[in-house]
């Protein structure tokens, strides 16, 4: 697998974007709106190089998609997230594709009357964005490659890398295999 970024740059640039909404949110409180499940490790660093008084919930955004299939159709629950009416909220996804899962949980987030929605996104994937919408805060822009590591999946594997990396013909090959021998029965 070839490193795209080191645990060591990621860390740097979710600093870099932490600084950025610091600067654009001086004074207000935030409520940080993670989107399960790519989201987990990027919102656990940026908390905590925010420093300032915040809520933490997350919402859950799930389409069955793999390296090559399509988008499949969006199941948006909020059931688990917490009261944002009136609040300032800022969603924080893994990556931007086409755009369309943003795009949709933003819409969403709209029926909970909060005062004002924005969203910071890891990584934007250069050249896919299909939707009209943009994220305000973005980590790093890549190449359109698919990436796993540091929250982001393949199948629900490798989100636990410390590192982002892109996927090559060799590691989907080892994944299929290794898919195939952890399935009982
Ligand atoms: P979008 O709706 O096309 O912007 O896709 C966003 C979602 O697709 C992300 O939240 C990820 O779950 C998934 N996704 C898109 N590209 C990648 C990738 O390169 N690696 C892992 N997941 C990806
Ligand atoms: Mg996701």
């Amino acid at each position: 697998m070839k490193t795209l970024y080191s645990e060591q740059e990621l860390h740097d640039g979710v600093a870099r974007m932490a600084r950025e909404i610091e600067a654009a949110y001086e004074g207000r409180q935030l409520t940080i709106v993670g989107v399960l499940t790519g989201s987990v490790v990027v919102v656990a660093d940026l908390i905590r190089h925010i420093d300032q008084p915040m809520r933490v919930g997350v919402i859950q955004a799930s389409s069955y998609r793999g390296a090559t299939t399509t988008r499949g159709d969006l199941v948006i629950n909020s059931e688990l997230m917490l009261d944002i009416s009136g609040r300032d909220v800022l969603l924080v996804d893994d990556i931007f594709d086409t755009g369309h899962t943003l795009e949709k949980v933003v819409a969403k987030l709209a029926d909970f009357n909060p005062n004002s929605v924005a969203s910071a996104v890891l990584l934007r994937k250069e050249g896919r964005q299909e939707a009209e919408y943009e994220p305000d805060f973005v980590g790093f822009t890549i190449p359109d490659e698919f990436v796993v590591g540091y929250g982001l999946d393949y199948e629900d594997m490798y989100r636990n890398l410390p590192f982002l990396g892109a996927l090559e013909e060799q590691d989907l090959k080892e994944h299929a295999s290794q898919a195939a021998e952890s399935t009982v029965g």
